[in-house]
């Protein structure tokens, strides 16, 4: 049986960050174990695996930020003055001795002044944290895109997500690549978000706030990363079974390794004639009806994963464990038990026929 369950915590926990810092070097030897993944050369391999607002590495990550640290300065000041007053009437007017019993406090009726104080300055709070709101809202729905700017494509499935790149024709999953953004040379990403089947939800904290995926609906976002790494995320609405499982990793390369990428995805894989048995297998045992492989006859499904570069990612199940041999053969022999629920059936496939499908797979870099 596979450690996958260590796998996966060290997939989430593993990273470095203010406050993090404990729990990211109790898992470093987890990290020391993932630390062989197959890195594309010259790819910043960084896990920014930070899960709350507080760390932003990009653009509408920031904003978001700013206009929190604003809302709970607020709210704080708020808090202090109220919980002062509240406090300072608790001990002047205490109770100090029976004596107090017999004596009634001096009843005051309405006060416009007081009054005045706890009508006028809330409204006027609210009002410059509506319009702060508002011009953030703006801000990060209406950016001024440049024409630099990447496109993707983003499908939510349970349990997985589809990435198009509509202007390069490129398809992969779970692994979104995108550019580094720089003053010099801004290369944002507009990220249109849509689902095959049930809500989603697109949520890589460092990156941008969430966005939900939501059938016959097309959303959009966008971030603009200014630091390279592999930033984590995960699907943040209820879709299924598998939905904690859902996980998302977004690589930001620096533009020449992007560059390298792209030019990459866009080759059809080399058919390797030591792999014919196994992609055979692979046809025969109807694995194309839901997976596409560019130049293999017969494998043209949408229901699955795009495979044609399957082992150019790092992880396999979208992000359930690492694209390893061990764990590759495991998904092979019986995908159930890495993924319980994940929509790919056991197809009963003796050893023979998972280790030449396992090596075909192999030649899909
Ligand atoms: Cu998809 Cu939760």
């Amino acid at each position: 049986m596979l450690n996958h369950q260590y796998t996966r915590y060290a997939l989430a926990t593993r990273g470095s960050g203010r406050g993090w810092q404990l729990l990211g070097s109790t898992f470093a030897a987890f990290a020391g174990f993932l630390s062989w993944a197959p890195v594309a050369r010259g790819q910043d391999s960084t896990i920014r695996a930070i899960q709350n607002i507080f760390d932003p590495l990009s653009a509408p990550a920031e904003t978001l930020y700013q206009v929190s640290l604003l809302v709970m300065a607020v709210c704080a000041v708020i808090f202090l003055v109220v919980g002062g007053l509240l406090t300072y009437a608790i001990i002047r007017y205490r109770r100090r001795g029976p004596e107090d019993d017999h004596e009634e406090p001096p009843q005051v009726y309405g006060s416009a002044a007081i009054e005045l104080a706890w009508t006028v300055p809330p409204i006027l709070i609210v009002v410059m944290l509506v319009l702060v709101t508002a011009r953030t809202i703006g801000e990060i729905q209406h950016p001024k895109m440049p024409d630099t700017a990447e496109e993707v494509r983003i499908i939510g499935h349970r349990y997985w997500w589809e990435v198009r790149y509509p202007k390069h024709d490129v398809v992969t999953a779970n692994e979104i690549h995108v550019p580094l953004s720089s003053r010099t040379n801004r290369l944002p990403t507009q990220m249109v978000l849509e689902s095959a089947d049930v809500i989603h939800g697109f949520w890589v904290p460092q990156l941008n706030g969430k966005t939900m995926l939501v059938p016959n609906y097309r959303n959009t976002m966008w971030i603009e990363p200014y630091a390279t790494g592999i930033y984590l995320g995960n699907c943040t609405v209820l879709c299924g079974q598998q939905h904690a499982n859902m996980l998302i990793r977004v690589i930001v390369d620096t533009p020449e390794v992007y560059q390298k990428w792209l030019e990459s995805q866009k080759q059809a894989p080399v058919s390797d004639p030591q792999a014919a048995e196994g992609q055979q297998q692979f046809i025969a045992n109807s694995c194309g009806t839901c997976h596409h492989i560019e130049n293999a006859r017969g494998a043209t499904g949408v229901f699955g994963p795009d495979l044609t570069h399957f082992s150019s990612r790092a992880t396999l199940g979208s992000g359930v464990a690492l694209n390893d041999d061990q764990h590759l053969r495991s998904w092979l022999v019986n995908p159930q038990d890495l993924k319980p629920g994940c929509l790919m059936p056991n197809m009963q496939l003796s050893s023979n026929q998972v280790d030449s499908i396992l090596a075909y797979l192999r030649t899909l870099k």
